[in-house]
């Protein structure tokens, strides 16, 4: 039988998406927007600690470090900062590094940034009390490798937070509409879990509802993303709205999708 780590790499590469349509797709569907991030992660060091946020708090030690992987714009590690004195954040893209530097700078903490892809550049990064991952084992084809390196970067604990579905399945309708494509529904958190316990951690679990924090300025904006992720061009940005409808709402004055369910996960770091 195939190991949990297996299925869960099968599962991800199922949502690829197929090559006569990512052909013909004017924009890359694979930029997470910046501008969405940076905001999202404004909100969060402004909002009162979240479940996630409270994991990593109580294991991090007065004037402790955080080591934020796929920080973006730094939503998951900035609400630490009345603790924290120092964040390392690790990211793919240089321009979200430069948000979260500016981000982390403004609210009077050391910061450094790595550039490159998780678990890639474990080696030279530094290991800290606490690791936080929010919203990226979606993007973890080996998440054995991805967990088990952060786990030796923490010297007291790990916290993911991770939708319990992959966070495009609130797409798969419009994919149907505009492709006539069935999109896949796993892996899911459970499956994260399954991997993680495989891999020898314990990991512990709470699921809830998030307030899902940032958005975009204006409906034009938020329905240029999600037409750049079904690879349609800009045309049909009409239709995209219509086919939205009220699947999108203005939330804290920000255009997004409604609240979503995710999972806080956690375990304890041998670093
Ligand atoms: C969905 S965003 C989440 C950002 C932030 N953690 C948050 O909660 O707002 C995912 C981020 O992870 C980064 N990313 C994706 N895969 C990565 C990897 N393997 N290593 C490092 N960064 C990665 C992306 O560039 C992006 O900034």
């Amino acid at each position: 039988m195939a190991t949990a780590a297996a299925r869960w790499r099968e599962a991800l590469a199922e949502w690829a998406i197929p090559k006569e349509v990512l052909e013909q797709a004017p924009e890359s569907p694979w930029h997470f927007p910046v501008a969405l991030f940076a905001s999202r992660a404004d909100e969060a060091a402004r909002a009162e600690p979240t479940r996630s946020n409270r994991r990593a708090l109580e294991a991090l030690p007065e004037g402790g470090t955080a080591l934020d992987v796929g920080c973006g714009g730094g939503a998951a590690s900035l609400p630490l900062a009345r603790r924290a004195s120092r964040l390392i954040g690790v990211d793919s893209s240089a321009e979200m590094l430069e948000a979260f530097l500016e981000r982390a700078g403004a609210a009077g903490l050391d910061a450094e940034a790595i550039e490159g892809a998780w678990p890639d550049v474990a080696g030279q990064t530094p290991v800290a009390d606490v690791v936080v991952c929010h919203h990226v084992l979606y993007n973890a084809p080996d998440l054995t490798r991805f967990a088990r390196r952060m786990t030796d970067h923490a010297r007291s604990r790990v916290v993911v937070e991770m939708t319990l579905e992959h966070p495009q399945s609130n797409l798969n309708r419009l994919w149907l509409r505009f492709h006539g494509i069935v999109r896949p529904t796993r892996p899911t958190a459970d499956d994260a879990m399954d991997v993680l316990r495989e891999a020898g951690l314990q990991p512990r679990r709470e699921d809830w509802n998030a307030p899902r924090p940032g958005g975009f300025d204006t409906k034009a904006e938020a329905v240029a993303m999600v037409r750049r992720l079904l690879c349609l061009p800009a045309d049909r940005d009409p239709e995209v709205a219509e086919a939205l409808g009220e699947q999108w709402e203005v939330s804290r004055g920000r255009w997004g999708f409604p609240d979503r369910a995710v999972a806080t996960i956690w375990w304890d770091g041998v670093g």
